[in-house]
């Protein structure tokens, strides 16, 4: 086979237009439900430019909202139903929403009936909670894209809306996370959440866990002929939870045997003598990831306040391969498609690359030349076919806007 015949079928997607999307959820709204919405709310998945595994130590992290998004078409009804369709999956539910408890939704409506749960200390004793509600989610699903952030807070920019409950942003943020960790029962740490609610387009997120205060940092990279390359690897795990919590288990583990509450609050100027005070291998290297990771974010803000992304592009770059490295070595969360995505965006010139998101599976990001986006992924491309792999695919990060009502 010829090159090119090997590297024909690689192409960058790009996201649904959004005020097309908007119009189309509205639509299945009503062909699903024979009536018109109230409106349509959406919300973004995001990527994680650096800061990985960190956010429930209290660490920073530097996320963007990405063009894919979760849109929500909803009205209040004057009941007491929560009706979920989806444009995606035949699942409907149909369910008291005075009786929402952890445990009584599964699948994907838990991400949005957990919203209502959480926001129920917002919502007065004597409203009805009943909406109906049409989810069509545009963020590519096991991805590690954020797709169940999308999902929760699209559902919670409606919810608040119908209900007219006065949350502030960041209550709303909150009442996602709380949704995915209490009610559908999958510990995570914020990031996710906050990204898809707080960024602005154009910019990057600069996030601080320990209070969820946020910064916007400029990331225009399209007018500095740069561009930030997605890889979906499309690589699947079977134990991801478990791992995850496993990861999170060994840095708790750290901070209790260095007398801190979370890591952040660790002294990293004294690295080397902290880590030696942790008797265990396994938890040193989990630590060692953190602390470094913390400071990583630390030395990418301090380079973008220097100078634009152009100017700074080598040390930036630099600083996304350490991160990679510290997570393949240290926390030990990559898997073979996500090093030889990173492996092979790094031979093909990227500024620097990445996995992004939780790792054991999910996306890479590569810092590329704008014009060399498209070779860098032919060449991810061909790497993936030499190993065997299924063919990922590509997508450019362009910042975008958080949550927010498009109809
Ligand atoms: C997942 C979690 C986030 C965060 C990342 C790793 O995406 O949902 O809270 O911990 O992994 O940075």
């Amino acid at each position: 086979m010829s090159p090119a015949a090997e590297t024909t079928a690689v192409l960058l997607s790009a996201a649904p237009d959004r005020s097309e999307a908007a119009a189309r959820a509205e639509q299945r709204f009503v062909e699903s439900f024979g009536y018109a919405p109230d409106g349509v709310w959406s919300a973004p998945g995001r990527v994680n430019i650096i800061g990985e595994h960190v956010d429930y130590q209290d660490g920073l992290c530097l996320p963007m909202a990405i063009s894919h998004r979760c849109f929500a078409a909803a009205a209040r009804t004057p009941t007491n139903r929560l009706r979920l369709r989806s444009a995606q999956d035949e699942l409907v539910l149909d369910i008291d929403a005075r009786e929402l408890t952890p445990g009584a939704v599964t699948g994907w409506p838990a991400y949005v009936a957990g919203v209502l749960w959480a926001l129920d200390p917002f919502i007065s004793g004597a409203a009805t909670r009943g909406m109906d509600i049409m989810i069509d989610g545009q963020v590519p699903l096991g991805a590690g894209l954020s797709s169940s952030a999308a999902l929760e807070c699209a559902a919670a920019e409606a919810i608040e809306a119908l209900l007219s409950l006065g949350t502030t942003r960041l209550e709303r943020v909150r009442a996602a996370i709380t949704a995915e960790t209490d009610f559908a029962g999958a510990s995570t740490g914020g990031l996710d959440q906050s990204a898809s609610v707080l960024s602005h387009e154009g910019h990057a997120l600069f996030l601080d866990c320990r209070d969820l205060s946020t910064r916007p940092v400029p990331w225009d990279l399209a007018s500095q002929q740069l561009a930030l390359l997605i890889t979906d690897t499309r690589a699947e795990h079977s134990h991801v939870d478990g791992e995850y919590a496993a990861r999170r288990a060994d840095s708790e583990r750290a901070a209790a045997q260095l007398g801190v509450p979370t890591l952040r609050d660790a002294d990293v100027d004294q690295l080397e003598t902290l880590l030696g005070r942790l008797g265990d291998e396994v938890v040193r290297r989990r630590a060692r990831h953190v602390l470094t990771e913390i400071r990583r974010v630390e030395q990418f803000d301090a380079l973008l306040a220097a100078g634009t992304v152009r100017e700074q592009v080598g040390e930036l770059g630099a600083l996304l391969n350490a991160s990679h490295d510290s997570l393949r070595e240290d926390y030990e969360v990559t898997v073979p498609q996500l090093d030889v995505a990173v492996d092979a965006a790094r031979a093909a010139g990227a500024h620097g690359a990445r996995m992004t998101g939780g790792g054991f599976g999910g996306s890479t990001i590569a810092l590329v030349e704008a014009d060399q986006a498209q070779a860098v992924a032919e060449a991810i491309a061909a790497a993936f076919g030499q190993h065997g792999f299924a063919a990922p695919e590509f997508f450019l990060a362009l910042p975008s806007e958080g949550a927010g009502q498009d109809r």
